[in-house]
Parts: C-alpha cells; structure tokens; sequence
C-alpha cells in the first residue's frame, strides 16, 4: 500500500525545489578577506543562501581562497563544488568569475572562455565572460547556461552592447533555451545612463527581461544609490519559473554597520528565486527497491 502511495504521491505532487541563482561583486575577495573569520562568516552566509553563486573580483591564482571558502560552508547535508574562471585582465590586474553550486543536484556540465577576437572589435572585454552550462535535477528545467560579466566601469556601454555578441555566440554553440547573464554590469550612474541603458541590443531584445531595475540601489554606501549589478533572462520558460528577483540586503539582514558591511564589500549581491520542482521520485527509488523487497519478504514471495 505505502509504496504505491509514495508513487501517486511524488507523481501528483512533486517536492517543489526553490531554486536561488546569486551574483555577488565581492571587491578584491582574496587572501586578506578570507582570512579574515568576521567577513569569511558573512560571505559564507551571503553564499549558502544560493543555489548557484557567481562571484566576482576574485584573486585566488592558486586557488586556495576558494578552497577555503568551500570549506567553511560545506557541511555533512549541505556539499559545494567551485569552477573559477582563469585570471582575467589586461594587464597585471587581473580577477576571476568563480561560481559556487549546491553539488548535490547540479552538475557542471560545459564550460568556455569567450575569446573575445572579433577581428572587426578584437579585446572588448577587460575580463572575458567565463560562460558555464549547468544540468540540473529538475524536470521544469534541466538546462541552464549562465553568462557572467563585470564590465569595467568607464567601458560598460561598450562592453554590454558587445555581450549580446556573447549571448548569440552561446546560443550558437549549445541551443541551450535557458540563459541568464548576469553580474556587475556597472549599468548605472555616471556610468551608464537610462537612456543608453534602453538602446543597448539586450535592451531591445524582447526575449530578453531585465528583472533588477533602474531603481535598484545594489550599492552598500548609503550615500550612493546605483543599479550596477543585474540580472536578464531569456526563454520563456525560464522567465515563466522566476518567483521574485533583487538585493540581498546583508547589512539589514545580518544587523550590521554601514562600516561592517562595507568591509565584507560595496555591492550588495543580486538574487534570484525560481520555483523548479524536484525529479522526486527518482530520489525516491532506492527506498521504494527497499519497501517493495520488505513488502514481498513479509509475505514471503521471495
Ligand atoms: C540596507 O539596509 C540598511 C540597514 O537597514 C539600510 O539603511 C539601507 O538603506 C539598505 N540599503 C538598501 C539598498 O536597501
């Protein structure tokens, strides 16, 4: 009896799956800040939060930065995994996109490096987008392709207009229908006026939906109020499975001062929440194997 309930019961009314997607300029996360055990705890909460994290302006060339943070937020129920990208940047400044994920039901699945040689606008970007396609153990949505980007401030016009190049070469090379840019775009301020925000190609898109706003104040500075970070998304089915999007106020949230909060970073991180539904009953099996031998033993069918 139980087993079939089980069935009908994970059929019909699947586990929901509240699925957080963040980025987070975490400003020059290298040693000195993960050695540091008050911001360290702060960042680990701002990361556990989600799902899938993209950090930004990261200086870990060794990689232990990164191992220290996984570290510090896996636990017996709860594993991690790191990808970082290799050190972007122009000249001797260089930074990393690292995305951090929940291990347990995501995957890795692909990964590249946009060259960024277009022979008619070669070395647009300070720091190439790092692009990472995701699996995912959900049946509302398997596949996801994230598009990271910190633009460099005076360039981010430019730099924006040039990832919509980005965002069609990716569609090109995986006809993946779920993908979501995201990350400082700078796309604020003095950097990047409304109305140059408007005429921008992933603008125009009407494919694309930008979900933070111009209103949006994703800097921690009380004296600043700027829509720097971003997130957009196309397909429509990943656009249809967005429950709410914004800031992750963490000086609210964590009860801290403007001057605490400021050591941790200036941005706030950019969040994400979609509703998936979990492949329950693919958990399910193993314990379903084991009921059904339990039940065919009481009865001694075997
Ligand atoms: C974040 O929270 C602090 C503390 O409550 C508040 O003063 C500040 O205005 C908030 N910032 C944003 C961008 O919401």
């Amino acid at each position: 009896m139980s087993v079939w309930f089980l069935l009908l019961l994970c059929t019909v009314w699947p586990p929901a799956w509240s699925f957080r997607i963040c980025a987070f300029n975490a400003q020059h996360f290298g040693d000195k800040k993960v050695a540091s055990d008050d911001i360290l705890d702060v960042v680990v909460k701002i990361v556990r939060r989600c799902d899938i994290c993209l950090l930004q302006e990261v200086h870990d060339p060794k990689g232990v930065v990164v191992s220290k943070l996984v570290a510090a937020l896996n636990r017996p129920d709860d594993a991690f995994l790191a990808v970082s990208s290799p050190s972007l940047g122009r000249k001797s400044y260089t930074e990393q996109y690292v995305f951090i994920y929940r291990s347990f039901r995501i995957r890795v699945r692909d990964q590249y490096k946009y060259e960024d040689d277009d022979p008619s606008a070669p070395d647009v970007f300070a720091r190439e987008p790092y692009v990472i396609r995701f699996a995912l153990e959900s049946s509302a949505m398997q596949d996801l392709v994230i598009i990271p980007q910190h633009t460099e401030p005076e360039k981010a016009s430019t730099e924006l207009e040039a990832l919509y190049d980005v965002f069609m070469d990716v569609r090109r090379r995986w006809n993946c229908k779920n993908i979501i840019l995201m990350g400082d775009f700078n796309a604020g301020c003095k950097y990047l006026s409304k109305k140059k925000t408007k005429s921008l190609r992933l603008h125009t898109d009407p494919e694309i939906r930008w979900l933070i706003s111009d209103s949006t104040d994703t800097t921690v500075k009380e004296s600043t109020s700027c829509p720097y970070d971003r997130i957009l998304v196309y397909g429509q089915k990943l656009t249809n499975l967005v429950e709410s999007a914004g800031i992750y106020n963490f000086t609210k949230e964590l009860d801290l001062s403007e001057a605490e909060a400021l050591k941790v970073s200036d941005h706030y991180p950019v969040e994400m929440e979609l509703d998936l539904i979990l492949d329950g009953c693919r958990t399910l099996l193993p314990s379903l194997t084991l009921l059904i031998l339990s039940f065919l033993a009481t009865y001694h069918l075997v």
